[in-house]
């Protein structure tokens, strides 16, 4: 297929990448055009703006930082909708609000583009590899007929229900996650100060009631386990900052619905004072440096 490609960052770029490797031919675009002037080299033709690049292909992807920049991609002057013919699916990867993302959509059916809404998880480890999980809300005929592009980046793609979900999905996940690394730092640094070995204290936990995926795989007090973020001074991983768009989305959300998320919320203000600390370039199990602070 004949694919427009919009925004090629940390993981718009590799998921470019698995596209061309998947045999499908790309015109991409990015505000930075060092960014898309290195995938020409690949093979990609170059496009002069988003309605350009929705111009003549059979599908759009949008791979954006935040709401902001979908709806301006998406309805500026020089946005997707001016380019692309009506009938073009239109697919944005991007996290953003779920509300955003319903706005656009209705904007692009009454423009005759069917969109579906595709958030990801599995980072920019999960483009390069081609095996993200696309958590898809939209019509079932749109998912159905999304589903083979987004395959070729990634390996579980999952119907989330109509235009929106799957943000929803992915917000409400990360949420939880947030909250669950931050009892897990908590307990692990209670644990240590009050005299047990981490390594010990965690294997306890993880055949325990308080076992959950940041204990037994993604464990935030260093040493514990290898091959983490922790063990490696937080590198790499799953930025904080970006944790905290997701816990800022979320919590906005939870405003609109009238939806208490007390946790959220005071999960949200952990991170933001951990990214006004200097650390949001760190991996987001770098929270427990809340908690230990002679080891920052
Ligand atoms: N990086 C991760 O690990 C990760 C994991 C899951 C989800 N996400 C989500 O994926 C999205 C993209 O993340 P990323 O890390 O690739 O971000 P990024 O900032 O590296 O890339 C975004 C790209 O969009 C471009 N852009 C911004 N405004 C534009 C415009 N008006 N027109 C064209 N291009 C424009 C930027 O120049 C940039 O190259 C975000 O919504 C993020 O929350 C990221």
């Amino acid at each position: 297929m004949k694919i427009g490609f919009i925004g090629l960052g940390h993981m718009g770029n590799p998921m470019c990448r698995n596209l061309l490797k998947h045999g499908h031919k790309l015109k991409v675009y990015d505000v930075v055009a060092d960014l898309a002037r290195k995938l020409e080299k690949e093979g990609c033709e170059l496009a002069s703006s988003a309605a350009e690049c929705a111009r003549g292909v059979e599908v759009v992807i949008t791979m954006l930082p935040s709401s902001p920049h979908v709806r301006s991609v998406y309805l500026s002057e020089y946005g997707v909708l001016k380019g692309a013919k009506s009938g073009t699916p239109l697919i944005d990867s991007s996290t953003i609000d779920p509300l955003t993302a319903r706005d656009v959509a209705m904007e692009a059916k009454a423009r005759g583009c069917p969109m579906v809404d595709a958030p990801v998880s599995g980072g920019v480890g999960g483009a390069e590899a081609g095996t993200l999980t696309f958590m898809v809300g939209g019509d079932a005929a749109d998912y159905e007929a999304a589903k083979p592009i987004l395959q070729g980046m990634g390996k579980n793609i999952v119907h989330c229900g109509g235009i929106g979900n799957g943000q929803v999905a992915k917000i409400c996940n990360n949420m939880m996650l947030a909250i669950e690394m931050i009892a897990t730092s908590e307990g692990m640094t209670l644990a240590s100060k009050l005299g047990m070995d981490p390594k010990v204290f965690a294997a306890i936990v993880n055949t325990s009631s308080g076992r959950c995926w940041s204990s037994d795989t993604y464990n935030p007090f260093p040493g514990v386990l290898e091959n983490v973020p922790a063990s490696r001074g937080y590198s790499g991983g799953f930025g904080a900052d970006l944790m905290l768009k997701d816990l800022t989305l979320v919590t906005d959300a939870a405003k609109n619905a009238k939806q208490p998320v007390v946790l959220g919320a005071l999960a949200q203000q952990i991170y933001q004072k951990h990214s006004n600390d200097g650390h949001g370039a760190k991996d987001f199990s770098s929270v427990i440096l809340q908690y230990m602070k002679e080891k920052a």
